[in-house]
């Protein structure tokens, strides 16, 4: 089953509604002609209406960065679907590593915020990596399969679930899994995805993240089950971005 290959910048908590907006016409200026990735940017809430009317009708979408469970309510500092959904949002990245590590997200959380968001027709991008200690205690493979199953508890649909497979020790730090470190662990998830929904499996895209690069990404994505990136350092420059949209597209 063909897979398209998806590019996306997680900008973290960088750019104002101005740079962001700056960005997005950079990128678009500079796209190629042709075949293109998905691609997405997923900037801060506050700065989401800036980046989706500098997108507006192109070929980039708009994701955030997190999502909470509940329609409305007493919770403060978070968002709900609905005003993602309202505010032109397609896409969602859902238990990111920092989230997890500074803010306390738990598999259970991701998995509340994975269901509310795919129940409201939104992409959602699940995240799942290892730390160092993890790694080196030989514990990737049982971390990997917890995260990845919790995620997708009750999830009946994988139609619009991505994977993304972030180790923790390479997020940020220059350090990237080898392509064959990283290709491992995404045949490991495919294989957990097929466990789960048979041949559907074939069709969900798992993406790498941690220090992906224009230079490392064309070995990376020559993977089998290397389907994108989630970039967060080289999202935040222009031609660093499009380099990885153009080794998308030549994936
Ligand atoms: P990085 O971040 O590309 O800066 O390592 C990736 C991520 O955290 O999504």
């Amino acid at each position: 089953m063909a897979r398209r290959i998806l590019i996306a910048g997680n900008w973290k908590m960088n750019k104002t509604s101005r740079e962001g907006a700056a960005l997005v016409g950079e990128i678009l200026a500079g796209l190629p002609s042709g075949n293109l990735p998905e691609i997405v940017v997923c900037p801060p809430y506050l700065t989401i209406p800036a980046v989706v009317d500098a997108a507006r009708g192109s070929a980039v979408e708009v994701g955030a960065e997190n999502v909470h469970w509940a329609e409305s309510g007493a919770f403060t500092g978070e968002v709900s679907t609905a005003m993602l959904l309202d505010a032109g949002v397609t896409h969602v990245l859902v238990g990111h590593s920092e989230r997890r590590q500074y803010f306390g997200e738990t598999d259970e959380t991701v998995n509340s915020r994975v269901k509310a968001a795919l129940a409201a027709g939104l992409v959602v991008i699940a995240c799942v990596g290892e730390t160092l200690a993890e790694r080196e205690a030989g514990e990737t493979a049982a971390v990997i399969d917890r995260q990845v199953r919790k995620a997708l508890e009750g999830v009946e649909s994988t139609e619009k679930v991505v994977i993304a497979y972030e180790p923790v020790w390479a997020i940020g730090t220059g350090k990237t899994a080898t392509p064959d470190m990283a290709q491992e662990v995404h045949a490991q998830i495919r294989a957990i995805l097929r466990d789960l929904y048979g041949d559907a499996a074939d069709g969900v895209r798992i993406l790498y993240g941690g220090s992906m690069k224009p230079a490392n990404a064309p070995e990376l994505l020559a993977k089998p089950d290397i389907d994108g990136g989630l970039i967060g350092g080289a999202s935040l420059k222009a031609p660093d971005f499009l380099a990885l949209v153009k080794a998308g597209a030549e994936a």
